[in-house]
């Protein structure tokens, strides 16, 4: 139902533009239709990229990836890629009523989920993850390199072990969602702070977030209950899809994936009482789905990864933003666009950059591309002004 709801929206963002929808554009690797390349193409020309740039062929090899959810980056400088191997998210993948996988698609991913590649050359050093999820999604290294995984097909999320390939803590019932305390619906996404505790966007279904101590007790949550709520609140989330956590601010941002905004909460890891609402960090309609987030502590700044958008971009001096990623300072302020979709990639079809990550020295930036099956590798983040 989510995948279905992102191809129409992608579609209608293209009728609102005046764009040709290419026939049959459900179908995610479609080849889109040579008049609106074009006119996608020169759009994009007049705008310069104002962040990092890609690295040309990297990896160097084909790594044969099936839909990549979720990029990370070890502390070692090593990308940690989890992809779904032969399953893909389709229309018809969950139980609409029950939001559960349904027995019949409760079938093993036999291929390797987690694959980790050298950051020079995108060679693979290491994978595994076979037959042990079902339809993967959210990856995150904390900085003693564990691995953080929600399985959108569980329902679960995971700790592995720096090194290991079990997980030593799973929440969540396996394909039993649910929204209590102990059941997730569809988790996407895990942020975790220097002392252990973490937080977990869940998710498809629920639209909250909550916090837990290391070893895997509740200490709060908040985004639940919108009953009364308007949509303009804060607390009233459509798919929290990415967290970010700003230690220094002690601030935990959350992809508002379908109100099209980020938005920051105080993490109650010192002070603060955890879930008050602090900052907006991207206005809703800004730039689009917002789907992940990675902050940089090195310079300060959040990269946010959203839908290949024909929505205009608000009150920013242009009017036209066919940018995958963006950079904002932490006052919310816009500092640039990049990550444009390459002529040869746009032939292949939609793009839908699902994660975003940054290394640990802030040099490079990584891109998931859910549809395209591929990672993308961006440096010199610092650059203000390089002609695409
Ligand atoms: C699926 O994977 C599990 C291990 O997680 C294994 O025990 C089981 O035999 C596998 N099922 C099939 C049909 O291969
Ligand atoms: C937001 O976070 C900042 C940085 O920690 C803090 O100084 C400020 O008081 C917070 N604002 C609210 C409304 O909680």
């Amino acid at each position: 139902m989510a995948a279905l709801l992102v191809v129409c929206v992608t579609m209608l963002a293209m009728v609102s533009k005046g764009l040709t929808v290419p026939a049959g554009a459900r179908q995610g690797r479609d080849r889109l239709t040579a008049e609106f390349l074009t006119d996608y193409l020169n759009q994009q020309q007049r705008l310069p990229v104002q962040g990092p740039v890609e690295v040309p062929n990297w990896p160097r090899h084909d790594l044969e990836l099936g839909e990549v959810a979720g990029v990370d980056v070890m502390p070692n400088g090593d990308v940690m890629i989890f992809h779904r191997g032969e399953r893909s998210w389709e229309a018809d993948t969950f139980d609409d009523l029950t939001n559960a996988l349904p027995e019949s698609k409760r079938i093993n991913i036999t291929r390797s989920t987690l694959v980790r590649l050298r950051a020079n050359s995108g060679q693979v050093v290491d994978s595994f993850g076979a037959n042990k999820f079902y339809v993967p999604h959210g990856l995150t290294i904390d900085k003693k390199g564990n691995l953080w995984l929600t399985d959108v097909g569980t329902d679960q999320i995971f700790r592995i072990p720096s090194g290991q390939t079990e997980p030593d803590l799973v929440l969540g019932e396996k394909f039993v969602p649910g929204n209590d305390d102990t059941h997730f619906c569809k988790p996407t996404d895990v942020a975790v702070a220097d002392n252990g505790d973490f937080f977990v966007a869940d998710g498809y279904c629920n639209s909250r977030v909550l916090k837990f101590s290391s070893d895997g007790a509740l200490l709060g949550k908040f985004g639940m209950d919108t009953r009364g709520v308007g949509v303009d609140s804060p607390y009233s989330m459509n798919v929290p899809h990415s967290l970010a956590l700003i230690e220094d601010l002690d601030i935990l941002c959350v992809a508002d994936r379908e109100n099209q905004r980020v938005l920051c909460y105080n993490a109650g890891l010192g002070d603060t009482k955890f879930g008050q609402f602090n900052r907006t960090l991207v206005p809703g309609g800004e730039i689009g789905q917002v789907y992940g987030l990675a902050y940089d502590p090195n310079a300060a700044v959040m990269y946010v990864a959203a839908l290949l958008s024909q929505m205009p971009v608000m009150n920013r001096g242009f009017s036209y933003s066919p940018a995958r990623a963006f950079t904002y300072d932490l006052e919310g302020n816009y500092l640039g666009g990049w990550g444009y979709i390459s002529p040869s990639e746009a032939e292949t079809g939609p793009s839908i950059p699902h994660d975003i990550a940054v290394s640990p020295n802030g040099n490079d930036v990584y891109i998931a591309d859910v549809l395209q099956h591929a990672v993308h590798k961006f440096t010199e983040p610092q650059n203000k002004n390089y002609l695409a």
